[in-house]
């Protein structure tokens, strides 16, 4: 059973105050590294698990995509999502990635962002994915860096050169992790990069690229505090594609 911590009233009240949240995606910065991985979209059926507000399911109804389905655990998350869109063509569902079925061959793309990690059986999810995806679709995702998620943040120290250090402790050790974000005893599922990884070729997906965020120079300029994460990767691209 997922925990759904999205419906925890202080949780979702300080989450909806982020960057990313109040501007939409031009908010994230990633999002530009996330745009490169994406195919086009006209015409294509997609899905957006973990959708959240709905930032990116009325992305792709912008680029042309044919019908967006948005799904999320939150029934907060759903119901801003269902007031901010005005689109027949948009569908937002409450559903649990951990038990979620999709008709076979539905879609050509499947995205989702910074919300795997929170599912705990992955490899069933990338199975179900794989068979809800047409070939030749597409299975574009974030989530958080396993090397993040494994670092004890935010219990940094600082070296003698006065920047600020990480202790990534347990890298190997797979399972629950809890940590205190908006509320306390967040859960979140740690996985290795590889275990990552060999699941999505496990199940018959080609891999096309995977990028570990950095900001770019532009980005610290603008945003001094993001100089922080070329410290440590905070969050995963990947693009695969069943063939
Ligand atoms: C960090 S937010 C990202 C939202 C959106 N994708 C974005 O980038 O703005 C993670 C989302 O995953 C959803 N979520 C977490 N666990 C889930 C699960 N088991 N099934 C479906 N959605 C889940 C949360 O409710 C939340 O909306």
């Amino acid at each position: 059973m997922a925990q759904n911590i999205y419906d925890n009233p202080d949780f979702f009240a300080g989450y909806s105050q982020l960057p990313r949240q109040v501007q939409g995606l031009d908010g994230a910065p990633e999002w530009p590294a996330i745009r490169a991985l994406l195919p086009n979209v006209a015409d294509k059926r997609v899905a957006d698990l973990g959708c959240g507000f709905g930032w990116a399911t009325r992305w792709f109804r912008d680029q042309g995509a044919a019908t967006v389905l948005g799904l999320d655990l939150s029934k907060n998350m759903i119901q801003r999502a269902r007031a901010d869109t005005n689109d027949a063509a948009v569908t937002y569902r409450i559903t649990d990635l951990e038990t979620l079925e999709l008709p076979e061959s539905g879609f050509d793309l499947v995205y989702s962002a910074l919300t795997f990690h929170y599912v705990q059986d992955f490899e069933r999810l990338i199975r179900m994915i794989y068979a809800a995806l047409a070939h030749g679709g597409d299975l574009v995702f974030t989530i958080e860096h396993p090397i993040f998620m494994a670092a004890k943040h935010p219990h940094w120290t600082e070296d003698e050169d006065g920047r600020k250090t990480w202790p990534v402790n347990g890298y190997s050790i797979e399972g629950e992790r809890r940590t205190d974000w908006f509320a306390k005893g967040v859960l979140k599922h740690h996985r290795t990069l590889a275990t990552t990884i060999n699941t999505l070729i496990s199940t018959g997906f080609e891999l096309r690229r995977m990028e570990e965020f950095a900001p770019t120079a532009e980005q610290i300029a603008q945003i001094p505090d993001l100089a922080e994460e070329l410290e440590r990767p905070m969050i995963l691209l990947i693009s695969a594609y069943k063939n």
